[in-house]
């Protein structure tokens, strides 16, 4: 087991009753007035936020608020909250929604207290040294920022999704009930559990270890998933099965299952291909679903660096799909270390997840964007499993489409 830090700071407030602990936990902190972020309609329809609005009335906390924040979050969005947080003097944030949602305030709230452009934090100019307090209301399962380190925020103008981590910006409060997800649509529940499932395997494919509690801990959350996402999508008021689901994706991202399998205590474990390699879609086009274009990328990714170490994924096709290579030869190894790649993209395609990158109407001719904006992101060579440059980057896009 590699040395680790684990800092997971968040205090999470779990069921059917943990929105309405929300003023009271606000107001014994002496919080005065929250900044209110939330998305398209999603919160005001489910009743989301009225219930967040009453909770804050009974216990004397105020608010200001700002919705409309879209999917893969924008830069100007991020701008104009800094300004309506500065002008209404909010002394923290309070997020209602999914990552997007989350992604928005975090910046906001590392963006208020700095003179320059907040952009200059995901452009590398500027370090994040002061941070509001975050609390969030999750309604989506997905991204893990609830209690996660990090910060995804597009700029449209420059096409460019880049993110930022620090262990500040991790939220102080998290209050999550299942039920608000009873009316997520089934492709957002699918690229949800798509992302967490990612989440984790960024991790487990991190080049390092061994690390056995932390594999135990991958694959009891995979399988797990992979065992609650069809009961959720044939009733999505399963609450068992959203539970899980919902509790899930905070573990596959506060870091939990990265312990011991980073090169150093300082850093987070995995090279986070996959991710870089979805980023960029999403850059290009933002109606694409960050999950969606996971499912698509992360088994082309798997497919081309499997070869560096195909030990990592027979172990992984024992511990999440009980799959054996019918003896130790390399033939059948690498026929078991394919059978669980291949097993992992149905999985995603069965919830109805895509399989190609032709689905999101992107044509091969856009490759090159892609790989431009790549190595702004990532640099020249990127990976932990296996170095990529970017004609390695062009041969798994080539074969995701
Ligand atoms: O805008 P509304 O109307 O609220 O609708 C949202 C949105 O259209 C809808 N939704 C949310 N809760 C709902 C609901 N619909 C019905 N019922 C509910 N209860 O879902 C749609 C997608 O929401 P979004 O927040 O965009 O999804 P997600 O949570 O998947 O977040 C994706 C963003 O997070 C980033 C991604 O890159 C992407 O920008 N990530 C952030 C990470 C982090 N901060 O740690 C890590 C991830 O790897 C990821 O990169
Ligand atoms: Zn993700």
């Amino acid at each position: 087991m590699n040395d680790f830090t684990f800092f997971s700071p968040t205090k999470f407030i779990f069921g059917r009753e943990a929105i309405d602990a929300l003023g009271g936990e606000l107001s014994k902190r002496f919080f005065r007035k929250a900044l209110i972020v939330y998305g398209g309609a999603s919160a005001v329809k489910s009743g989301v936020l009225k219930r967040v609005k009453e909770s804050l009335d009974a216990n004397g906390v105020a608010y200001e608020e700002m919705g409309g924040v879209r999917p893969n979050p924008e830069l100007q969005q991020v701008r104009a909250g800094i300004e309506l947080l500065r002008s209404s003097k909010c002394d923290c944030l309070l997020p209602v929604g999914g990552g997007s949602v989350i992604d928005c305030a975090k910046a906001i709230a590392f963006g208020a207290d700095y003179d320059g452009d907040v952009w200059d934090f995901f452009d590398g100019k500027a370090k994040i040294t002061k941070c509001l307090p975050i609390a969030v209301v999750l309604t989506l399962p997905a991204a893990g920022s609830e209690g996660s380190a990090s910060c995804v925020i597009s700029n449209d103008a420059i096409s460019a999704k880049r993110g930022v981590g620090a262990d500040i910006i991790r939220p102080i409060l998290a209050f999550m009930d299942p039920e608000t997800t009873f009316s997520l649509p089934p492709y957002q529940t699918a690229a949800g559990v798509t992302d967490m499932i990612a989440h984790i395997c960024e991790r487990y494919f991190s080049g390092q270890g061994p690390a056995l509690v932390t594999d135990a801990l991958a694959a009891s959350l995979i399988r797990t998933l992979i065992a609650s996402a069809p009961k959720a999508l044939a009733d999505p008021r399963d609450y068992e099965a959203r539970a899980a689901i919902m509790w899930a994706g905070t573990l596959a991202h506060n870091d939990l299952v990265g312990c011991g399998r980073a090169s150093s205590a300082k850093t987070r474990a995995g090279g986070w291909e996959s991710h870089a390699l979805e980023h960029e879609l999403s850059a290009i086009d933002p109606k694409i679903t960050h999950g969606a274009g996971l499912a698509v990328v992360m088994p082309a990714w798997m497919r081309y660096v499997v070869d560096a170490d195909p030990s990592r994924f027979i172990a992984f096709g024992r511990d999440v799909f009980g799959i054996a290579p019918a003896d130790s030869s390399d033939e059948s190894v690498k026929a078991a270390a394919s059978e669980t790649i291949n097993r992992l993209q149905e999985f995603f395609v069965s919830m109805g997840m895509p399989r190609s990158l032709k689905e999101f109407g992107l044509e091969e001719s856009s490759i090159d964007q892609l790989l431009d904006g790549l190595e702004k992101s990532k640099g020249k060579v990127f990976g932990a499993f296996k170095p990529l440059g970017r004609e390695d980057a062009r041969a798994i896009y080539k074969s995701a489409f």
